[in-house]
């Protein structure tokens, strides 16, 4: 027998579908969170679409020209439609959601932008956020031909979900730029969590970025306010705590990952628990070999000491070795005005360097980098006057 909290929690996801089907027919005050966009994308998107927006935060603001996003929880389009004016007509965009009636205007209202804009860049496919690979509309079809009728049937409807999601995934492994989400995440349901973000990951290209805008707690939400389904669907029993969400993209692979805004007000507080929008960038693309290419970085401070993604500690000012990939890693942002770079004197090529043990943090002796016969001596560099020899 179930309990009434697990009857409760597996009946999430209905009590979202239900709330976000009445939602899309009418707006819903109480799941709005003002939050302000860009008013020159707005021009374009039709009264509709704007007015029943649910988001609370804006990660259409770090995408770039001619990068395909997919946006989780599209709603009824508006971040794909801002989206595909910022990533312009070599950009694409696209919106998954779960609920048929916001799929439904976010499709009608489509060709309307696409229309305005000059082009068509976005395409709207329902799907569970959790199972990125199941296409919905797809496995519908199919049951349609072959209704379920009996515990075999259903066994085999779970066989063809799983050949379905090999041969034709609604989004395919590293076929996306950046993952986009508005206000969502909380309400995938804890057991799923986990694969939520290794599903986010499993989408990105090596070198792609989640930028995920979210309402997260500032205390872990206790049992009975995870079982109420208002709440559930309120966007607040399934919010994650503010460390716990930075924790999860790190257990699903992600590096880099850090707080670009973080709402000081909370959205709401409920038994003193506090409620508010941030939002986060995870980085996909550390995974592959280390190679030794006699590189070193420097930690430039301000802090002491940092600790990176793969357990290096530095310390400030000091001169330690790197692999090749963490070197490029931080030649880029988020890191590159953190760290000094030096390369060795005599180029490694990369096809002739042997593995890096990456497991531990060591320093490198400047030698290492020229060489352990170098014992050049120059005269003073003339730096910093154009050449007139006045500087020191
Ligand atoms: C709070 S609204 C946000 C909508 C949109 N992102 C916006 O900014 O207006 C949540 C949306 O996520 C969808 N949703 C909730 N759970 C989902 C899931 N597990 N998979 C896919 N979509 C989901 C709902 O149908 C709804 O459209």
């Amino acid at each position: 027998m179930k309990t009434s909290t697990q009857t409760t929690r597996v009946r999430a996801e209905s009590a979202v579908k239900q709330r976000y089907a009445s939602a899309a027919r009418a707006r819903e005050a109480a799941l709005c969170c003002p939050v302000e966009y860009n008013t020159d994308y707005l021009k374009i998107i039709p009264a509709e679409v704007i007015e029943k927006d649910y988001g609370c935060g804006d990660p259409s603001r770090y995408v770039k020209p001619g990068e395909t996003v997919l946006d989780l929880g599209s709603g009824t389009g508006k971040i794909c439609f801002i989206v595909a004016q910022a990533v312009g007509a070599k950009g694409r965009v696209i919106g998954v959601d779960i609920t048929d009636e916001m799929v439904e205007v976010a499709r009608r209202n489509a060709p309307v932008v696409a229309e305005r804009l000059g082009y068509a860049n976005v395409e709207f496919r329902k799907g569970r956020i959790q199972d990125l690979a199941l296409d919905l509309e797809l496995l519908d079809r199919e049951l349609k031909a072959h209704p379920i009728n009996g515990a075999a049937a259903f066994l085999a409807a779970d066989e063809l979900a799983e050949e379905l999601r090999v041969t034709h995934p609604l989004v395919p492994d590293d076929s996306v730029d950046v993952v986009v989400s508005n206000c969502v995440l909380n309400l995938v349901e804890p057991k799923s969590k986990r694969q939520l973000f290794a599903e986010i990951f499993r989408v990105l290209r090596k070198g792609g970025r989640a930028v995920i805008s979210d309402i997260v707690a500032d205390e872990h939400v206790p049992e009975h306010l995870q079982t109420d389904p208002e709440l559930w669907s309120g966007c607040i029993s399934g919010a994650l705590t503010e460390d716990g969400f930075l924790k999860a993209f790190s257990d699903a692979g992600f590096y880099g990952i850090q707080i670009l805004k973080r709402d000081e007000k909370p959205w709401r507080t409920v038994e003193g628990i506090e409620f508010r929008s941030v939002t986060v960038q995870a980085l996909k693309g550390k995974q592959g070999p280390c190679f030794e290419r006699n590189q070193a970085v420097i930690y430039l401070g301000p802090f002491r000491e940092v600790l990176d993604d793969d357990e290096h500690r530095m310390e400030r000012g000091k001169r330690y070795a790197v692999c090749d990939k963490t070197f490029q890693l931080y030649r880029k942002e988020p890191y590159k005005s953190f760290f000094a770079f030096i390369e060795p004197l005599t180029e490694i090529k990369l096809e002739q360097a042997g593995p890096f043990d990456c497991s531990g943090t060591r320093l490198r002796h400047p030698k290492e980098t020229k060489g352990h016969d170098y014992e050049v001596t120059t005269e003073a560099n003339q730096c910093c006057d154009g050449g007139n020899g006045a500087c020191c």
